[in-house]
């Protein structure tokens, strides 16, 4: 895989892998094509898709976050203790960089790479963090962790990954366990994971959580509409399309969808697609756990359980996870 490293900044070290965007196009057809119809949720973060998401997180009806960053500040101490000072710290998806900032003081990490595929949000993010904590060795490397890569630096010292936000859940257990795999050779036999997982729970406050009332995350979600509509020519009609979140229990998944209020076709690239009145496109997946369900898909990717921490109200869980 090539890299390049640009220095947008002198105060972080940037590194482009190309995540192969030119992509998009096959995705979304091969995806419109498919029944159901449905589109890859990796393309919800443009600037405005990354800028939506942060919003979200602040959702009065989206736990997650608060949940996760109120474990972190807790149990912080202990995390580090656990892991030791002088890793080399890596966020996979690491957005906004805010919550890795609950665990720097206590962690001392040697370095941190902060990883995601939104590269100006990424660039602008890493920066601040990098002002913010001086004494920190701050590197950010635009990449799509979904699909096979490999670090473009050499960083010595033992490896530590983070991966918040339950963003594991939006991958299907087998792809999950593929991915987990993944970070494990990332951070090699011995290293660590510090994973933040949502647990099941009833389905109304799961289905709000994906669903608030001022409707950001129908806005978050149709905004991948007027991407495509935008980068591809395309021309849905995102105004005749509504927001749904459903908890299918069947499967442990919160499932959003984008629902066409009206019969439509759509032309991409020379090939329509037509959308029936009623019918939606799939466009995320977020799976739920207990925390045995992950213990155990942990396990099937060689990770052992070092401690799971949750809250009172037993929302979400914190698993701090070694490679074997
Ligand atoms: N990892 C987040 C989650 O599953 C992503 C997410 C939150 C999301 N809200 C969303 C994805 C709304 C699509 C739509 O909780």
């Amino acid at each position: 895989m090539k890299s390049q490293a640009l220095q947008p900044n002198p105060i972080i070290e940037f590194y482009d892998l190309h995540p192969p965007m030119g992509d998009i196009k096959s995705d979304v057809i091969s995806g419109l094509s498919s029944t159901p119809k449905a589109l890859s949720p990796k393309y919800f973060y443009d600037q405005k898709g990354s800028q939506l998401f942060d919003q979200i997180c602040e959702l009065p009806e989206y736990y997650v976050t608060r949940t996760e960053i109120d474990l972190l500040e807790q149990h912080g101490e202990e995390i580090a203790s656990l892991i030791g000072k002088d890793s080399i710290l890596m966020e996979l998806g690491s957005g906004s960089s805010l919550k890795i900032r609950t665990l720097l003081s206590a962690l001392k990490p040697k370095a941190y790479v902060a990883m995601d595929i939104s590269k100006e949000h990424l660039i602008n993010a890493a920066t601040v963090l990098a002002e913010d904590y001086e004494w920190l060795e701050v590197h950010a490397v635009c990449v799509d962790f979904s699909l096979p890569w490999q670090l473009p630096m050499h960083l010595k010292g033992k490896r530590t990954a983070f991966f918040p936000g339950s963003s594991l859940g939006n991958f299907t257990p087998d792809a999950a366990i593929k991915l987990l795999n993944q970070i494990g050779h990332l951070v090699g036999k011995g290293g660590e994971l510090i994973i933040g997982i949502d647990l099941k729970k009833d389905r109304s406050t799961l289905e709000s959580a994906y669903n608030d009332a001022q409707g950001i995350t129908a806005t978050f979600n149709k905004n991948l509409l007027v991407r495509l509509n935008r980068e591809l020519n395309a021309n849905f009609n995102v105004e005749a399309f509504h927001h749904e979140s459903i908890w299918n229990r069947a499967e442990s998944r919160v499932e959003m969808h984008l629902v066409s209020d009206a019969e439509q076709t759509v032309s991409i690239d020379g090939k329509e697609f037509t959308l029936l009145e009623g019918e939606s496109i799939h466009t995320e997946n977020s799976y739920k756990y207990t925390l045995d369900e992950f213990t155990k898909l942990a396990s099937r990717a060689n990770f052992d359980s070092v401690k799971v921490w949750q809250d009172v109200n037993q929302l979400f869980s914190i698993h701090l996870l070694k490679f074997r």
